[in-house]
């Protein structure tokens, strides 16, 4: 999941200031200036006096970039020092962008504190466009798409049924994270959030995350310190950290796959049998499976609160979706995938909530062409973000965008919308890999929640409904849960829940 980098400035990066001040304001001038072979204008920019460009606030910054959408149009150039950024807050032009330009668009920017110093240069999510990527993304994609993500159904529902049977366990809301691990090595994993190794791997993931999304390493505006043996000491401990982690799960894989234990099936153990098809050593599967396991684990927990959330925050959505419930199923079996079809309200619930609180606000691309669109001319070489927060508020494509209106997603037959696109998972060639498994998860366990159990806001404990945009699961969902099924009954049928979708 991609954000914008925070466009703040911290400690060290005041070197940069001073650097920036001897270039003098005629360079950033003429970087406004820069010329792209084409007499189209950049998109406009928000006024802005400072030095080192425009501002954002700490807490939510992609409030105040949708009011400059609102205000300037679809398209915004921002500056952090003398880089340009196009901001992408509408819906057509993301689509126009991200996905009719093809491979142009699906470069990342340059992070070398994160992508080339803490990740050495082999996570996924920073390689830049060319035959690695090519091969990761097929690997990925082999193991991730529809017909295969079908085969872990089973054990979303069994994690699923284990969260109605716990309910009231704030844990209980990361247990998507041991799906995940067991959709990256398989089985005889950690299975508690609160496992060590688990824990160990969160706090890199976390590392990464924080790195990534300040991007205030002086390395960032002086690339070659990176060669200098004494810079980013902390982060290149971290990445040893993160090889010796991510290698001795492949490892663990390994060992398990010789000695012909049942593992089930996994992504590490998929790469390792197919490696030669995809070209990949044996630290580039390391770490690619970590990213799935990276990718997918806090944002599939999230979407779930999201959901509930919303159904704790619109009791009368809440209340129709129910009533469907209530009429394909009842209250005397449990639902299953089997039900998907017979659920538009619910689904059309779901994708509201992750409409009305996207959790990936920003995705982030580098530009190889230059980029025509609006009368607007994007020179080749800029990073380009796709806003999700200001696109979920598009008004073209959904009317009074501040509702929460799950209705917007039913067509008059009363079926789910076809032509209503889901933008959450992003755009064009660098759309998450892992959106068949995160929709499966997330449909089933809100299926569940849903027809066990009404949601109400906790009043001792007010809910911030924006707290699970920053990213991470840093607090559990303080929702109160009040059974509809009988608690006995409720037991019974989860005791007796085939797993079988
Ligand atoms: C509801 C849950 C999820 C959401 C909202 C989400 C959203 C996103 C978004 C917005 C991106 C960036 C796309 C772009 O660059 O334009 C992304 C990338 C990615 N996601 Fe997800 N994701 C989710 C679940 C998952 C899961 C379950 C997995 C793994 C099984 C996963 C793996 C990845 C990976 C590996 C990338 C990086 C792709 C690349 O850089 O080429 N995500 N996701």
């Amino acid at each position: 999941m991609l954000q914008l980098p925070d466009l703040r400035i911290s400690d060290n990066s005041y070197f940069a200031l001073i650097a920036a001040a001897c270039f003098g304001v005629g360079l950033i001038v003429r970087s406004y200036l820069t010329k792209s072979g084409s007499s189209l204008p950049l998109p406009p920019s928000p006024l802005t006096s400072r030095l080192r460009g425009h501002s954002l606030p700490l807490r939510n910054p992609f409030l105040t970039v949708a009011e400059w959408v609102d205000e300037y149009g679809p398209l915004i150039t921002i500056r952090r020092g003398t880089e340009k950024i196009v901001i992408i807050g509408r819906h057509k032009a993301a689509v126009d962008i991200m996905e009719m330009q093809g491979g142009s668009v699906a470069d990342r920017p340059r992070m070398v504190a994160a992508g080339e110093i803490l990740s050495g240069g082999h996570n996924l999510v920073f390689t830049p466009v060319g035959d690695r990527l090519r091969q990761m993304r097929r690997a990925l994609h082999t193991h991730l798409q529809p017909k295969v993500a079908g085969e872990y159904q089973p054990l979303q529902m069994s994690h699923a049924k284990q969260m109605i049977l716990n309910i009231d366990d704030p844990s209980n809301f990361r247990n998507h994270t041991i799906t995940l691990f067991e959709v990256a090595y398989g089985k005889n994993t950690p299975t508690v959030v609160t496992d060590l190794e688990v824990i160990e791997i969160r706090q890199i993931m976390d590392m990464l995350r924080t790195v990534w999304r300040s991007a205030t390493y002086l390395v960032e505006s002086i690339p070659w310190l990176k060669y200098l043996p004494w810079y980013g000491q902390e982060l290149r401990h971290g990445y040893e950290i993160a090889k010796r982690l991510h290698t001795s799960q492949l490892n663990r894989v390994k060992q398990q796959m010789q000695s012909n234990a049942d593992i089930g099936h996994s992504f590490a153990k998929h790469v390792l049998e197919n490696g030669h098809l995809y070209a990949l050593t044996e630290i580039k599967m390391a770490f690619l499976a970590s990213a799935l396991f990276g990718g997918g684990s806090d944002t599939v927990s999230l979407a779930i609160c999201t959901v509930m959330m919303a159904a704790a925050c619109f009791p009368e959505e809440q209340a129709k979706v129910q009533a469907e419930l209530d009429e394909v199923i009842g209250m005397h079996r449990a639902p299953t995938f089997a039900d998907q079809e017979s659920l538009p309200r619910l689904q059309a619930f779901i994708s509201e909530a992750l409409r009305w609180r996207p959790l990936a606000p920003s995705g982030g691309h580098l530009h190889r062409n230059n980029i025509l669109e609006e009368n607007y001319c994007i020179p080749a070489g800029t990073t380009v973000y796709d806003n999700h927060w200001a696109i979920s508020r598009d008004p073209e494509v959904f009317p009074d965008p501040h509702q929460f209106k799950p209705q917007r997603w039913i067509n008059n037959q009363g079926r789910l919308r076809g032509d209503l696109k889901f933008f959450v998972y992003g755009f064009g060639q660098r759309v998450c890999p892992g959106k068949h498994v995160a929709n499966r998860s997330v449909f089933i366990t809100s299926l569940l929640i849903l027809w066990a159990f009404q949601l109400t806001q906790d009043p001792t404990e007010p809910l911030d409904d924006m707290g699970f945009m920053n990213g991470s699961l840093g607090r559990p969902c303080s929702i109160e849960f009040k059974m509809r099924v009988p608690e006995p009954e409720l037991k019974c049928m989860m005791e007796n829940y085939s797993e079988v979708s």
